[in-house]
């Protein structure tokens, strides 16, 4: 049985990256999805990929701007009257600079703030009427993609880094509004991922550093909040160094020591306390990650 199957996932920011694998990973578990980016060719190309898998999703492509709430509200409009209701809407569009701060354009600091915290809010706001909000047992998702530069700051990433921050704050006041409404709010934390942000025209060259995560190895993240499993997960943070660990350490572990999560648990705070401390609270995600570890 697929994961999403009929599930109507909305992603922005998905021409390229982080947010072209999710899509691709949704529909490959049976979601119908709405792809939104400003290039239109790479947002085709997604679609066509799709299309090509042969799984008989529906997919609806709509360019628009986050930062423009209009644009937004225009692109939903249109995925509600193609594919229904959303299950899910990941905002995941966004954009970085590196440079000395006291030189860093004014310009470009307002552009990255806008584009990473006022353009999840808008998704939000552009989303909410479209989300499915009748059935605690089937809650719809509203998942973020932050970094890990909230809690790891970095030298000449500053406006980057206080978007980061911004949208965590962000999410805990939309979990809070939104609890008795059936919507839950969660966020995927990446390191370093090889996309076009980060390794510009290289990304995707075969010569990625090795700290340097695939785009494809965050789509369990994803998949997860998604899915079932996570129903009653709200207001997480994922970061995703943490569980790349615990993935490794699963696929190190003795069969008898992951069969699920009440077993691998004993074990994990035993060889790694510090990683268990960091993600007991996320046991179903340790769960998930068990069951997709070969
Ligand atoms: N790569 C990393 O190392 C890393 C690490 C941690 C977190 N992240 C986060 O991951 C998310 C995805 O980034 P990525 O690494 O996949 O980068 P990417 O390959 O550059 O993709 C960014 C996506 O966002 C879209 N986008 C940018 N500005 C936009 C705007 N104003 N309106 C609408 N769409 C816009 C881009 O399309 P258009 O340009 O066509 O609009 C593209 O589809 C971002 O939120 C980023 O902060 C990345």
């Amino acid at each position: 049985m697929l994961l999403l199957k009929g599930k109507t996932i909305i992603i922005t920011g998905s021409g390229r990256g982080i947010g072209k694998s999710v899509a691709i990973a949704c529909a490959k578990e049976g979601a119908n999805v709405g792809l939104t980016a400003r290039t239109l060719d790479e947002l085709n190309e997604v679609k066509d990929e799709i299309i090509n898998l042969g799984i008989g999703v529906r997919v609806s492509v709509k360019t628009a701007d986050v930062t423009k709430y209009e644009e937004i509200e225009d692109a939903f409009k249109i995925f509600h009257e193609d594919l229904g209701e959303f299950n899910g809407v990941i905002a995941n569009a966004g954009y970085s600079r590196m440079w000395n701060s006291h030189e860093f354009d004014s310009n470009k600091f307002s552009e990255i703030m806008s584009i990473n915290v006022s353009g999840v809010f808008f998704a939000f706001k552009a989303a909410y009427h479209y989300l499915k909000k009748d059935d605690k047992n089937n809650k719809s998702r509203f998942i973020t993609t932050g970094s890990a530069a909230f809690t790891n700051p970095m030298p000449k990433l500053a406006a980057y880094t206080a978007s980061k921050y911004a949208v965590v704050g962000l999410q805990n006041a939309l979990a809070l509004e939104y609890k008795k409404e059936n919507i839950t709010f969660n966020m995927v934390l990446p390191t370093q991922v090889d996309t076009r942000m980060l390794r510009g025209s290289k990304a995707g060259d075969g010569n990625k550093p090795p700290s340097v995560m695939n785009p494809q190895e965050l789509n369990d993240y994803y998949l997860f909040l998604l899915s079932n499993n996570a129903n009653k997960t709200d207001n997480a943070l994922i970061f995703t160094n943490d569980f790349n660990e615990v993935r490794n350490l699963i696929s190190k572990a003795p069969l008898v020591k992951r069969e699920n999560w009440e077993v691998f648990k004993p074990y994990l705070e035993e060889i790694a306390p510090k990683i268990y401390s960091n993600v007991k609270k996320l046991g179903r995600l340790v769960e998930f990650l068990i069951n997709s570890t070969e």
